[in-house]
């Protein structure tokens, strides 16, 4: 049901809607920024123990005072900027109806280097052997310049997705277990994808649309390679949803 269609159907869910989360465990990646710094303070103000994760220090000291404080103007500049529509301030709900404050704490990472992300996964694994009741699996990059990590791949396709498989297959016997052991728990594995799935194969020339590019360098040049990324998330979940 769409945003606008709920509203008018009474069935639209909003912050407020969300239960107690007191003794409730979350990892939240890309939780320092944009959506995930909005879904991480929903979580946090509900009471859950929160651990977000960015690339940056920086945004990550600055998404904790935020997430702590409800201060707007602590949280990193960018996040503050989308607050500013045409027609004014967006109002920040993203604590509407939490009353409470759970514990939150950040784990910085480059999600560019797998060899990096595989260690995190264990750490966490580690940390969250006695609980862990959802992974919001958010970070990504936008459409960005083509660039390829140390590992060959492409950057959008290994922030976005390969990490997140990486991530998983530490995290999900985790959740399993949690599913298992704490069967009131409501355990979530949550991908973040977009309708830029939509534009895989368009190319910039007159083959938009089609599935051809005419050289490497279009391909460079156009937003495909974030397309495929959120593609490759996009078949991931089907393929978790299957196999789950
Ligand atoms: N915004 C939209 O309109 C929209 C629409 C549809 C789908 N989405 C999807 O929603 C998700 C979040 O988008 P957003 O707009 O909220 O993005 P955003 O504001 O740019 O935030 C991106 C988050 O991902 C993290 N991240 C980026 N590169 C990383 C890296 N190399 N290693 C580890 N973390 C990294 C960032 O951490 P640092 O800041 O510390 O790097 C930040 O926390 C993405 O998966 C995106 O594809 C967004």
């Amino acid at each position: 049901m769409s945003h606008l269609a709920g509203i008018l159907a009474g069935k639209h869910f909003a912050q407020k809607d969300v239960p107690s989360l007191v003794g409730r465990k979350y990892i939240v990646t890309g939780g320092t920024n944009g959506i995930g710094l909005s879904a991480a303070r929903c979580l946090y103000s509900h009471g859950a123990d929160v651990t977000i994760v960015g690339s940056q220090q920086s945004n990550a000291d600055a998404a904790i005072e935020y997430i702590r404080t409800g201060n707007l103007h602590a949280a990193p500049k960018d996040y503050q900027d989308g607050f500013h529509g045409l027609l004014g301030e967006w109002k920040d709900d993203s604590a509407d109806g939490g009353q409470e404050s759970g514990e939150v704490h950040a784990e910085v990472c480059d999600f560019r280097d797998l060899k990096a992300v595989a260690q995190l996964g264990k750490k966490l694994a580690e940390r969250f052997s006695d609980r862990l009741d959802g992974l919001l699996a958010n970070a990504g990059l936008g459409v960005n310049n083509f660039a390829l990590t140390k590992d060959g791949y492409d950057a959008h396709l290994t922030i976005n997705c390969l990490a997140h498989v990486v991530l998983i297959s530490h995290l999900l016997p985790v959740l399993e277990k949690t599913s298992t052991q704490h069967p009131e728990a409501d355990v979530r594995l949550v991908l973040q994808a977009s309708e830029m799935h939509r534009t895989t194969f368009g190319g910039p020339s007159e083959n938009f649309g089609g599935d051809k590019f005419r050289s490497t360098e279009e391909f460079k040049a156009s937003r495909a390679a974030c397309s495929a990324a959120i593609w490759a998330s996009d078949l991931l979940a089907l393929d978790l949803e299957r196999a789950l």
